[in-house]
């Protein structure tokens, strides 16, 4: 049997869910791909639920029409204030965000249950973070902090200048100034990775930062064995396809950042999500 060959569909309010594209490839070495950034409306972060909402079904109904079996809702903000109405619209398609796996692993790294959450304006908002935290561990120590500008520097490729070690101190510093700071750090937005090595400077080695690719991943292998969706190359050649709504020569360059490997000029297709 060759399982379903269908790709699972990826999508992310820009280049950083290409974070969550590199750990899903990485595990799941038989899955096509295709990814979808909608580059022309980043970002998302300090949108309206309605707006983000609005997009979020416009971008995946452009995935579900190159006929995915599995769309993975890469982006916090999308996934914190759209996920039900995502899964409602692409049913039966399967819809995975990255809040839920993002707290199991919050929860899973704490070791005196105070978690710290770093995320978009909106994503702050709509507390999903909190909720999903505390579903899972009901005396956790919850702070949401909003870190918006860590989303224009990764955008600009400015993992670890002088600007963002200045971003990271002014963001924080209240944060981890008090002796009950929290343990636990979970990059709550899929560009903050790009950024951990001036994180993690700044909270220190004590502190763990996570960030929900890997688990993401890990709960669409999961979601995968139990709908029988996976697929199998048998060891053939895989494909991973990119569409971006804005400047696909940008995308490619300054996403080999957040993916962590070149992505060939040429191969990154542009869109029009209100024609699609
Ligand atoms: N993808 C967004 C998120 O993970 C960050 C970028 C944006 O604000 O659109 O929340």
């Amino acid at each position: 049997m060759k399982g379903d060959p269908r790709p699972i569909g990826v999508f992310d309010s820009g280049m950083g869910g290409l974070t969550v594209l590199r750990a899903l490839a990485a595990q799941l070495p038989d899955e096509h791909f295709v990814y979808l950034g909608d580059t022309a409306r980043l970002p998302y972060g300090t949108k309206s639920p309605d707006t983000v909402r609005a997009y979020a079904l416009q971008a995946t109904h452009l995935l579900l029409s190159e006929d995915v079996k599995m769309v993975v809702i890469a982006c916090n903000t999308a996934s914190a204030v759209a996920l039900e109405a995502l899964r409602d619209a692409l049913a039966p398609v399967p819809v995975i965000g990255v809040i839920e796996p993002g707290a199991r692993a919050g929860v899973a790294a704490t070791r005196n249950k105070r978690i710290a959450v770093l995320a978009t304006e909106s994503t702050v908002k709509g507390a999903a973070y909190a909720q999903a935290i505390h579903q899972l561990m009901a005396d956790a120590q919850v702070v949401q902090l909003a870190c918006q500008v860590f989303v224009a520097l990764a955008e600009e490729g400015w993992a670890d200048t002088r600007a963002t070690t200045a971003a990271v101190e002014d963001y924080l510093e209240p944060l981890f100034a008090p002796a009950d700071a929290p343990d636990t750090l979970v990059l709550g937005c899929t560009h903050f990775p790009v950024l951990a090595a001036a994180i993690q400077r700044h909270v220190g080695a004590e502190t763990t930062l996570v960030d929900s690719a890997e688990t993401t991943a890990g709960a669409v292998a999961e979601a995968l064995a139990a709908s029988a969706l996976h697929a199998d190359t048998g060891g053939g050649p895989r494909t991973i396809r990119f569409f971006a709504t804005d400047s696909p020569e940008r995308f490619a360059r300054i996403g080999a950042i957040f993916f962590g490997s070149a992505i060939e000029d040429g191969t990154v297709t542009l869109v029009d999500l209100k024609m699609a």
